[in-house]
């Protein structure tokens, strides 16, 4: 493929100049006309942190494990075009029929945690732990990771999890094996084990970059193994925010995301899903106040639906996850645009095999839930 070639076929999958020169009425009028067109042949789900431009479109809206079980019983729509990331377009595409297309606006819109466990630095760990613990490890899997991971997960006998079900899921998996692999996110793992009464010094981190293991204790004693990855948007919450605002704000209730470190869990009020924060302020008193630690474009529209409480986020410089922010108007329009013209433009396909194992580790976490 010559220089001609690459630019040319860039050129197909990128966001063409002339969207950035519609205004946002035009570009809002035809994405309402595509959808009006297809009518049940289109799908939109949106996550939490989608940005309003584009979930005022979706026909659905969730955390994780909400899309995840609406992909599931999803058999009208054609296409689903998926406001959210990666991960999610993929576990969207496994648990939709083969001739079902999912598209991801912006093929850009990954996710830093999912990153952080890759399938061969899965593959040497296991061996690893294998090697210290034998057969007596389960994995179970934050949704936020790859569809090869997921299959990795199932193939070893484990599940997905998701913020919402975390405690169910990790519960179950005790009375699977001894020992459990919680991968990608340390923080979910940690918080959601000492919840269930595992102590902290039963848990050794996972180091993949080194093959090590962060542990100072007799490996005998380890119950929970922890994946060393993070969610880079939770990690800017920290316990300095909190104590700040307990010294300013003392009435305030401070509600975050089990993705956010342990000493931040601990010193908070209250923790849960992004679904467990909405509906904890839907059943707020009129004139409560509270800090949020979550990304910033749910916390936004939180304190535009809440107006009769005081909202705020317990990091004043937070920042919203790039990621997700990368689905915006005019990628949703030329999505849509180019399946009015016949073409299906960043479809998300897991191959047939992956899926057969990442199935299992999805079905797992579903029945379950
Ligand atoms: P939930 O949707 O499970 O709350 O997770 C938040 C998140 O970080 C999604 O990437
Ligand atoms: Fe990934 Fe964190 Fe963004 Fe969620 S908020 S998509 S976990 S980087």
């Amino acid at each position: 493929m010559d220089v001609l070639d690459i630019l040319e076929v860039e050129s197909e999958v990128s966001l063409p100049k002339r969207y950035s020169e519609l205004s946002v009425e035009e570009m809002e009028s035809r994405v309402k006309e595509i959808k009006n067109k297809f009518g049940e042949r289109l799908f939109i789900p949106g996550h939490h942190y989608q940005k309003d431009e584009v979930i005022q479109f979706a026909d659905a809206r969730g955390d994780s494990l909400k899309l995840a079980q609406i992909c599931a019983s999803m058999d009208k729509a054609e296409y689903i075009a998926f406001c959210g990331v990666h991960f999610m377009a993929e576990t969207a595409d496994m648990l939709t029929r083969p001739d079902q297309k999912v598209i991801l606006p912006d093929l850009r819109a990954g996710c830093s945690m999912a990153d952080m466990a890759d399938i061969d630095q899965t593959e040497r760990g296991w061996k690893k732990m294998q090697g210290i613990w034998g057969d007596t490890i389960l994995p179970l899997t934050y949704v936020n990771s790859t569809a090869a991971i997921k299959g990795f997960v199932g193939k070893n006998g484990g599940a997905c999890v998701t913020s919402g079900n975390a405690d169910k899921m990790l519960e179950w998996a005790f009375t699977q094996k001894e020992r459990i692999l919680f991968l990608p996110d340390q923080h979910l793992g940690r918080n959601t084990a000492v919840k269930l009464g595992v102590k902290l010094e039963e848990m050794a981190v996972y180091a993949p970059l080194t093959n090590s293991f962060e542990y100072e204790g007799d490996f005998e004693n380890v119950k929970v193994i922890l994946w060393k990855g993070h969610c880079s948007v939770h990690e800017k919450f920290n316990i300095q925010h909190v104590e700040n605002l307990r010294k300013q704000e003392p009435e305030m209730k401070i509600l975050v995301h089990p993705e956010c470190t342990y000493d931040v869990v601990q010193a908070s009020d209250l923790a849960g899903s992004t679904n467990f924060i909405i509906e904890t302020l839907n059943d707020a008193e009129p004139g409560s106040k509270w800090a949020i630690g979550t990304e910033m474009n749910l916390v936004n529209r939180l304190k535009d639906e809440h107006l009769d409480k005081t909202i705020v986020s317990l990091n004043p410089f937070m920042c919203p996850c790039l990621t997700m922010n990368r689905i915006d108007l005019p990628h949703l329009l030329w999505s849509l645009e180019k399946l009015e013209q016949g073409e299906v433009v960043n479809q998300i396909s897991v191959s047939q095999e992956v899926t057969k194992n990442a199935l299992l580790s999805l079905e797992r976490m579903l029945e379950r839930s």
